[in-house]
């Protein structure tokens, strides 16, 4: 079994490795040592080479990270499949970040912070977990896992999908005719969802406006899902109190963006989660085997549906 790695080099040298121990038969190169493309069996990348017409012999494509919409599908062969990482540190580290977020926003902790620059010491009136309403947008492996810590801290929980969701505790909302009654119940909204044509530019405007006035965002999924002139306009005029944002685009932001220095933006680097070398190595291997046997993959693109 042959398996070509192109993404981050320090990875790539740990699971070279491990490899030899766990997989003695396999051979792992790394880009740009490609070898004979013909004798490629898995890719596992975050951007394939260019040009695949010469690896003949592919079976899958693995990216290395939990989103795969970054992959020109039209330039891939069309029986190809495409997965997902799908692995528990990658799901750990998103929901430290959502929990954390979560508590920061509903502890006004940005509004505490601009305060303290202010030495100004005005305590305001707190609201208890369960008066605080809660949505997450998109309901997947990480919306699901995000929702667990924050029913257990009391918050009142709502979930928004394509399709149904049967979570004890947590209201399911489902598509398009579903959204107004979701975000109008939404007191902190979490995007967590995959970039796809239906989802590309979804937190504008309108969406803010349909929010209860002064909730707030917890923004994770991906950047060209955020309108940054409507959230700072929202912000502006108060339909938003406060929102925690890892994503943008571009990313980096330009040193004279607005986001860097409002005191009621908290801006992170796209590091809300990492998949993780060594649960990453196993998921990746797990999904080979299954695949070698016949068994369904965990994560598979439907091309489709975009994600
Ligand atoms: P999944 O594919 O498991 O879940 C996606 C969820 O979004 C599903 O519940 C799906 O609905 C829902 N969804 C998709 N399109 C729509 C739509 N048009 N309307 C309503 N719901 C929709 O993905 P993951 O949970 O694994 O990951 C989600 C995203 O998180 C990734 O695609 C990536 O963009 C982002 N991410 C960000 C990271 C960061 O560090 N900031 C790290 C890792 C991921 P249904 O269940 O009905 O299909
Ligand atoms: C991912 C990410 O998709 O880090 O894994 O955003």
């Amino acid at each position: 079994m042959n398996i070509l790695y192109k993404s981050e080099p320090e990875r790539g040298r740990l699971w070279a490795e491990r490899l030899k121990t766990l997989l003695p038969e396999a051979t792992f190169r790394q880009w740009p040592d490609v070898g004979d493309p013909t004798k490629i069996d898995y890719l596992v990348a975050w951007q394939p080479p260019e040009n695949l017409s010469g690896f003949t012999a592919l079976k899958v494509l693995f990216s290395v990270g939990a989103g795969a919409e970054q992959f020109d599908y039209a330039a891939l062969p069309p029986e190809l499949p495409v997965v997902r990482m799908i692995e528990p540190g990658l799901t750990s580290g998103m929901v430290e970040y959502v929990t954390f977020a979560v508590l920061g926003l509903h502890r006004e902790m940005p509004r505490y912070f601009q305060q303290q620059r202010e030495k100004n010491w005005l305590a305001h009136a707190s609201l208890p977990a369960a008066k605080r309403r809660v949505g997450v947008m998109g309901v997947g492996t990480l919306g699901e896992a995000v929702l667990q810590p924050l029913l257990q801290l009391g918050f009142d929980c709502a979930g928004w999908s394509r399709t149904p969701k049967n979570i004890p505790g947590v209201a399911s909302f489902v598509g398009e005719a579903q959204l107004g009654a979701f975000l109008a119940r939404s007191d902190i909204l979490i995007c967590l969802l995959p970039l796809t044509a239906a989802t590309e530019n979804i937190l504008n405007a309108d969406l803010f406006s349909q929010l209860p006035p002064g909730a707030s965002l917890v923004h994770a999924g991906r950047g060209k899902q955020l309108n940054h002139q409507h959230l700072l306009n929202a912000l502006e005029s108060g339909q938003l109190a406060a929102a925690v944002v890892d994503v943008t685009s571009p990313e980096p932001l330009p040193a004279d963006h607005a986001f860097w220095r409002h005191s009621a933006i908290w801006l992170t680097p796209h590091i809300a989660s990492q998949a993780q070398p060594e649960s990453a190595l196993t998921a990746l291997l797990e999904n080979i085997r299954r695949f070698e046997r016949g068994e369904p993959m965990h994560g598979l693109v439907e091309r489709e549906r975009g994600y």
